[in-house]
């Protein structure tokens, strides 16, 4: 007889995380009358998608001409040439359907003048080839990503979509034949452990920016759906690739959106000069986030920050007046009024490139389908999987992601995932138990962390992975420094076994929920530098000064990792799909396969 209660829940599909992605995979699959579970860390419109800015992109072309096969070849010149053409042209395809479907459901997007959505410059967004800048991101004032979560929180409860809110997800339930067939979650508000069965999971947990010191990521951010695969003997793919956001509010990481600089905003250094004429000629401050980035990092490593210190950089919006601020703009007015104390209206906010999105993750296909390599079968799918949002990686974003590509992610794969669930499963199908030895496994996980008797605390084990993985796996990297810091985090990830929870209970225990986070965010910052360090190239978000060139005859292929128990990394590649999906594309890649 367990020390702990469990209760059995069955569902068709159980999707963990409500985020923009979860929502919209969890009211997709209530429609299409799949019984739907979403399980939740924390409130759904607390979940990290409430905090994107900028807007979503799509070719819908409200303010000038635009088309979706441009919005293609700037995605895929945009992920520098590693993101997947096939899933890049299903996700730039369906943006613009996915979009009008959201408008329909009641998301409040800005208007233009003749009642169109609104849509503004973004970074690396071009017409025709890169010959124009194009007006594609789609906007509700700079609080896009919260006027999209509210309306898919509520069209899942339209539906009839159960939540299990504040509950933490801790492990996988695999069978012996490596099919998931469940999950296990802790019910944070009495305790009880939750044994869920379901013909699918699917994981959409968001990112795990949290591996770092400073990130314009949530606290929540802490990779618990990519620590699950890892453990459940799946490997992860393009961890090195992390995306630092030009604009973090300088100290405090908050994030000042590209929006801005879409607005005509300018970043300047401490002689007042517009550096990013420099540096991009053409797109300047609109350039792809990972060249204005380096921009900046080398302008303070050059001695032209501004502050006292010189370090860091600012971004400019005064001249715009207060009228375009306070229309467009009003939550940044407010955050740099709170973070940074300026009023935007009369001084430039102080920002720093800051961590901001992982562009790898859990493999999977464009249906959001985990794959595996096996059998020499690179798109091997995992049965009883998926993965869609920031923890996956499709991967549309290959090493670097443009900005508003990320609202466009999770709607149109948690869309994708919905529709697949409903072409592949039978509604109220009847279900084989769980497999004994996979719910044994996460029970004696949960007992052996939530009875850690060590001799160190979860906050020491974290703040000494964050200074590493922010010291050694930075906007530019070096194979010395990152050898530095994969031995460290090799003693840090060991250290884990020594961990101490001194909260016993299982009642808001925010002592032993930050442990099972802080092992997730190890097992993400593990392979993220061991896969930083062997990828000897510079491609992306992906900088090397010791490798400053791309090198597409032996790096154009994605890295796949796997950890075990250990902290021991073992990486092999798949290929990147060249090819794509019609022929509506063949400008951009050749049709056939290329391993
Ligand atoms: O700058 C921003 O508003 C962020 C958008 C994004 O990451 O897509």
């Amino acid at each position: 007889m367990s020390e702990y209660k469990i209760e059995h829940h069955t569902y068709d599909v159980v999707v963990v995380g409500a985020g923009g992605a979860g929502l919209r995979a969890t009211f997709g699959m209530a429609v299409k009358g799949l019984s739907t579970a979403c399980i939740t860390k924390v409130f759904p419109t607390r979940s990290h998608t409430v905090a994107a800015q900028g807007g979503m992109s799509a070719a819908l072309g409200n303010m000038g001409p635009d088309k979706w096969q441009w919005h293609m070849y700037d995605t895929v010149k945009g992920s520098d040439w590693l993101g997947d053409q096939d899933a890049i042209e299903y996700m730039c395809r369906e943006a613009i359907p996915a979009v009008i479907e959201l408008e329909h459901q009641g998301v409040p997007f800005s208007r233009t003048d003749d009642g169109r959505i609104y849509q503004r410059p973004f970074g690396g967004m071009t017409t025709e080839f890169g010959k124009g800048i194009a007006q594609r991101t789609c906007a509700a004032a700079d609080r896009t990503g919260h006027a999209i979560l509210h309306t898919l929180y509520q069209q899942s409860l339209r539906h009839n979509a159960v939540f299990f809110i504040e509950h933490f997800a801790t492990d996988l339930i695999m069978d012996e034949d490596g099919v998931c067939r469940g999950v296990m979650a802790w019910d944070l508000a009495n305790g009880v452990l939750r044994l869920f069965r379901a013909q699918q999971v699917v994981l959409a947990t968001g990112g795990y920016g949290r591996a770092y010191f400073s990130a314009t990521s949530a606290h929540t951010c802490t990779g618990d759906g990519n620590g699950m695969v890892a453990r459940a003997g799946l490997p992860l793919q393009d961890m090195e690739f992390t995306q630092f956001h030009p604009t973090g509010i300088y100290g405090s990481g908050c994030l000042i959106t590209e929006g801005v600089r879409g607005e005509g905003g300018y970043l300047t250094n401490s002689q007042g000069e517009r550096f990013m004429e420099r540096y991009a000629p053409n797109a300047k401050d609109l350039a792809s986030r990972d060249v204005v980035s380096r921009a900046m990092t080398v302008e303070i490593n050059e001695g032209r920050g501004v502050g006292p210190q010189k370090d860091h950089i600012h971004i400019h919006l005064e001249h715009l007046g207060a009228e375009v601020i306070h229309e467009r703009l009003p939550g940044i007015a407010e955050s740099a009024k709170i973070f940074a104390g300026v009023d935007v209206t009369k001084e430039p906010i102080p920002v720093l490139p800051t961590v901001h999105y992982n562009m790898g993750g859990i493999p999977t296909n464009y249906h959001g389908e985990v794959v595996t390599l096996k059998n020499g079968d690179p798109d091997s799918v995992v049965p009883g999987l998926m993965a869609i949002g920031e923890c996956a990686c499709v991967s549309v974003h290959g090493a670097n992601r443009l900005g508003s590509n990320s609202l466009l992610d999770i709607v149109v794969f948690g869309r994708a995932a919905a529709n697949r669930c409903a072409e592949t499963l039978t509604p109220n199908a009847v279900q084989r138990s769980l497999p004994e030895s996979g719910v044994q496994k996460a029970m004696d996980r949960f007992k052996r962390i939530h009875q850690a008797n060590g001799g160190q605390s979860t906050a020491q084990i974290r703040d000494d992975m964050q200074r590493t993985m922010q010291k050694h796996a930075a906007v530019f990297r070096t194979g010395d420094s990152m050898k530095e810091g994969v031995e460290k985090m090799n003693s840090i990830y060991a250290s884990f076994q020594d961990v101490n929870v001194s909260d016993r209970g299982l009642v808001w225990n925010s002592d032993l929920m930050e442990t099972f986070e802080l092992a997730n965010l190890l097992d993400c910052a593990q392979t993220s530098i061991n896969c930083a360090l062997n990828r000897e190239e510079s491609r992306g978000a992906h900088a090397r000064e010791d490798f400053p060139e791309r090198n597409d005859e032996t790096w154009m292929k994605h890295s796949v990792a796997w950890l075990d128990g250990s902290g021991k990394v073992t990486i092999d590649y798949r290929p990147v799909h060249t090819y794509t999906l019609t022929d509506e594309v063949e400008y951009i890649a050749p049709k056939k396969r290329v391993y």
